[in-house]
């Protein structure tokens, strides 16, 4: 499976931090905010990975990620000339994904929970068309809503409905077969002049190939699209690893843990961040994993 993080838009909201700055370079607590969709996109077990974002803000993420090869991944990148809609993703992407699945992640949105990695696991072993996954929210009419019946069969999805038939928003993490840049080909711009996702998530499902995945108690969503929800990610991060001791979207720690770097690799990449508080969980880590090793 082939991964993409969409990191463009204009992030108008987010005025004026996003003044100079991509919204998904801005520090949510103490990493940058498009750690957290890299490392969902690595635990599901991602490696080579399309990063677009604007013709402004392209090089700024190449200079930070590279190629990626340090956390053992290939990132390619592309741009999006504008925000067109999230359906373009799939377009401008599309030699990129060719003929394999691929995963495709907002670059502002953040996931985190302790079930949150085997439902990557299922959903990646058993995609059949397209797979989202589904978040009670307070105010759905404000997301694409999708509405379950009892046994958990996706039977409508909905972009910002006045009457939303549900509570259960969609959320900035897709999958999809190899079928998914034909359907994006065929999506018309909406009456907002964009590529709609929703537009192409709907032609699965009038297929009968899309499946919506609640994402229950005890995991976190949260789309750093405003002010008020990038500080409580921010709040929300520190206090979780203040609390627990383990770091959240940690690339160096997912990566090893998913076995694309050597612990060796993971000390070296502490290493290269000395006299921080990150850089000595880096090592910590690492020195942790060769002990459960040789154990
Ligand atoms: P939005 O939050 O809907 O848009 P935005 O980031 O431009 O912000 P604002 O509404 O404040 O102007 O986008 C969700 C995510 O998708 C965000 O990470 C940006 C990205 N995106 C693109 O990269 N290209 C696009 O064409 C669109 C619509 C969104």
């Amino acid at each position: 499976m082939k991964g993409i993080i969409l990191a463009g838009g204009s992030g108008t909201r987010l005025r004026p931090l996003t003044g100079a700055l991509s919204k998904q370079l801005l520090p949510v607590y103490d990493k940058p905010m498009i750690y957290y969709p890299l490392s969902v996109l690595m635990l599901a077990g991602v490696r080579e990975i399309l990063l677009i974002s604007t013709p402004t803000h392209s090089e700024m993420f190449r200079n930070m990620l590279g190629d990626g090869t340090r956390v053992g991944l290939r990132i390619e990148y592309a741009i999006q000339h504008e925000p067109k809609g999230i359906a373009e993703a799939l377009i401008i992407g599309a030699d990129f994904i060719g003929d394999d699945q691929v995963a495709l992640v907002l670059g502002d949105n953040i996931f985190h929970g302790p079930q949150f990695a085997k439902i990557l696991d299922d959903s990646v072993r058993e995609l059949d068309g397209c797979a989202l996954f589904g978040y009670r929210v307070k105010a759905p009419e404000r997301y694409a809503v999708g509405e379950l019946d009892d046994a958990e069969r996706l039977l409508s999805l909905e972009e910002k409905p006045a009457r939303p038939r549900s509570d259960l928003a969609v959320t900035g993490l897709y999958m999809y077969d190899s079928d998914v840049v034909g359907i994006a080909k065929n999506v018309s711009p909406s009456a907002r002049g964009e590529l709609e996702i929703t537009d192409v998530n709907r032609a699965y499902l009038a297929q009968g190939r899309a499946r919506l995945t609640e994402l229950g108690r005890g995991i976190v969503w949260v789309d750093m699209g405003t002010h008020e929800s990038l500080l409580h990610a921010s709040q929300y991060v520190q206090l979780v690893e203040q609390w627990q001791g383990e770091r959240i979207a940690c690339v160096e720690e997912v990566a090893l843990h998913k076995g694309f770097i050597t612990a060796e690799q993971c000390h070296r990449l502490g290493e290269e961040m000395p006299g921080t508080a990150y850089g000595r969980y880096v090592r910590e880590t690492a020195s942790r994993h060769e002990i459960v090793l040789s154990a």
